[in-house]
């Protein structure tokens, strides 16, 4: 396995890579409400990272029809977005969104309350996205890889909630999809040793239930099991040999 090490001027191209990709992202965290449907997501999603003169990663990556994915309440991920399917007060909605700036990839997850919701599901959220602030935590120069994994399951853990395991963070940079891959719970192995310059996408997916999915017939969306609510935080990081980077906040 290679993980890529990026240059100074590679480094810049990322970082506006994930500057833009977040600014995607608080607009269309604004823009979700009742009655919106995810084609709408998608399309405002797409406009925007067009704007920017981007283009979008998802789109047509292994077929994927959409710029950007709607997994809504026990869709964990890769939902596909639709005329006729409409966000309702209470549902909690995952947006996964990517960009290509000058060759360069950034990728970044969120899920967002559509209305009040439930406090168990506000709870799942809150506690999706505090697990990539503790995997980040080992996202060091001298550490190992799978220090992110166990850091990412040990908090969620205590919680009682599923982690996905058919699905992974990963590399990023000239491809959205590099070496090495970053499982969300702990591992065997200690993985490769992290070096400064490394780019990574850490994406946490976790389920209110337990951690089994299934995948639909539309050949994406990734839905739980048990039925049960889940929840996505990604974002593109930087490893240095300091604290690291959060590229797409
Ligand atoms: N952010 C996801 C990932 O990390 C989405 C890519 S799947 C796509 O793999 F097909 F929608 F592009
Ligand atoms: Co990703």
């Amino acid at each position: 396995m290679a993980v890529s090490i990026k240059s100074a001027r590679e480094i810049e191209l990322m970082r506006e890579a994930g500057r833009l990709l977040a600014l995607v992202h608080d607009e269309l965290g604004k823009a979700i409400e009742p009655g919106m449907s995810t084609k709408e997501v998608d399309e405002l999603g797409e406009k925007m990272i067009r704007g920017f003169g981007c283009v979008p990663n998802f789109l047509h990556y292994n077929g994927y029809p959409a710029s950007i994915c709607v997994s809504v309440n026990n869709e964990v991920v890769h939902g596909i977005p639709r005329k006729d399917r409409f966000l309702k007060e209470g549902d909690i909605v995952s947006l996964d969104a990517g960009l290509i700036y000058k060759g360069y990839h950034s990728d970044a997850a969120r899920t967002h309350a559509v209305g009040k919701i439930s406090p168990e599901a506000q709870k799942l959220i809150e506690v999706t996205r505090q697990s990539f602030f503790e995997g980040i935590k080992m996202a060091k120069a001298g550490y190992h890889l799978h220090d992110i994994s166990a850091a990412i399951d040990a908090y969620v853990s205590q919680f009682g909630y599923g982690i996905v395991r058919d699905l992974v963070g990963h590399g990023i940079g000239t491809s959205l999809h590099e070496d090495p891959q970053i499982p969300n719970f702990a591992q065997k192995r200690r993985g490769v040793r992290l070096q400064a310059g490394m780019t990574l996408a850490i994406e946490p997916m976790i389920n209110a239930g337990g951690w089994e999915v299934d995948f639909q017939k539309d050949g994406w969306t990734v839905v739980t099991r048990d039925g049960s609510l889940s929840a996505h935080y990604e974002n593109t990081i930087l490893v240095t040999d300091g604290e690291p980077e959060i590229l797409t906040l």
